[in-house]
């Protein structure tokens, strides 16, 4: 049966007993509104551990724009019933106040690789999901954690943290998920609209059909896109674009 627990000391409890009985635990940090590439992951932990956490929290300090905190889809009780039918044991779903409850006096900040790409549009975007992370770590104690490659700064600043802090949770890389379509599976992808949700495999299209970053934004905006960037880096090509209110990002290898 799954656990749902709110509280931050209830859960660090929980997580420490199955220590103890000597399983091993995998986790998926999420903000819910939980797709099927949230679920690939759910999968890849309980493939890998005895036991999986999955947190729902909405961060508010990784949100620049409160209009997006705002729009972000929060449909609670499909997403534990969705963990639940996926096989996780836990799901740790928190009050802001209990994971800040300093008010975010004290934050991780990186200063380099979280200052470029989505970091220069979304400001103190990375110093909240760091923070976050860097907590939610805290209190499970994960043996693995699961993050997605779609998110691929993400990723490597998560990765580059966990080395730098010295932590002893192996961070584990998941392929990104795609509709039939190409498009990379997002929550956010619910906020388009049928004409936006028609133009948006574009993205990954053209990202796959390579030549230079500055060709693909011109592709881009001449599908109409409104493009953040298109760059280079790690080997792949990583792309920020807008539809209307929704921004979408995505990479592929280069
Ligand atoms: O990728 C996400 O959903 C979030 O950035 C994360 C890692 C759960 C931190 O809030």
């Amino acid at each position: 049966m799954m656990e749902v627990i709110s509280e931050a000391a209830a859960a660090r409890a929980h997580c420490a007993a199955l220590r103890r009985e000597g399983a091993t635990l995998g986790f998926v940090p999420t903000m819910g509104a939980l797709h099927a590439g949230h679920l690939s992951l759910i999968e890849r932990a309980l493939r890998e551990n005895d036991r999986v956490a999955v947190s729902i929290f909405v961060n508010p300090t990784q949100y620049d724009d409160p209009a997006d905190l705002e729009r972000y889809p929060r449909p609670f009780a499909a997403d534990l019933a969705a963990c639940e039918a996926a096989g996780a044991d836990l799901v740790f779903a928190p009050s802001p106040g209990e994971l800040y409850p300093d008010g975010y006096r004290f934050r991780v900040s990186e200063g380099e690789r979280s200052r470029e790409l989505e970091g220069a549009h979304r400001p103190g975007h990375f110093d909240g999901v760091l923070t976050v992370v860097l907590k939610l770590f805290t209190i499970i104690r994960p043996q693995r954690a699961y993050f997605g490659e779609k998110d691929w700064q993400q990723l490597r600043l998560v990765s580059d943290m966990a080395a730098a802090f010295l932590l002893d949770t192996e961070i584990v890389a998941c392929p990104t998920v795609r509709e039939a379509d190409g498009l990379a599976m997002s929550s956010r992808n619910a906020l388009l609209s049928p004409v936006e949700r028609a133009l948006a495999p574009t993205l990954a299209r053209v990202l796959a059909g390579g030549g230079s970053p500055a060709a693909m934004r011109s592709a881009l905006a001449a599908a109409g896109f409104s493009v953040d960037y298109v760059e280079h880096r790690d080997g792949r090509v990583l792309a920020a674009v807008r539809l209307g209110n929704v921004r979408l990002i995505d990479n592929v290898e280069a």
